[in-house]
């Protein structure tokens, strides 16, 4: 399963499983999203590298 198509069911549910957003910030969605791909035997995508990078330079900028 794509990472995006993930985070989308984490961020707003999919159907019996409800929305995370409230418990895990975009970041640690994301996090969790590259830890199950790790278990997978996968690699990060560039764009999962990039966005968690984005999202992390966003949090500071806070
Ligand atoms: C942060 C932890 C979790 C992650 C990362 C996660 C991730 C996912 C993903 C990626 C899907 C597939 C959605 C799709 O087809 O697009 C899914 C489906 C599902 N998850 Fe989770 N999940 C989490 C926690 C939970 C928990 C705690 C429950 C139960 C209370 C749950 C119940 C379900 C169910 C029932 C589905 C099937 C939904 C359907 O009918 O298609 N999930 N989950």
């Amino acid at each position: 399963m794509a990472e995006g198509t993930m985070f989308h069911s984490v961020t707003y549910g999919k159907n019996l499983m409800g929305s995370y957003a409230s418990q895990l910030n975009t970041l640690q969605r994301w996090e969790v999203i590259a830890y199950i791909k790790m278990k997978q035997g996968g690699t990060a995508t560039t764009t999962t590298t990039t966005t968690v990078v984005a999202d992390t330079t966003a949090a500071k900028a806070k």
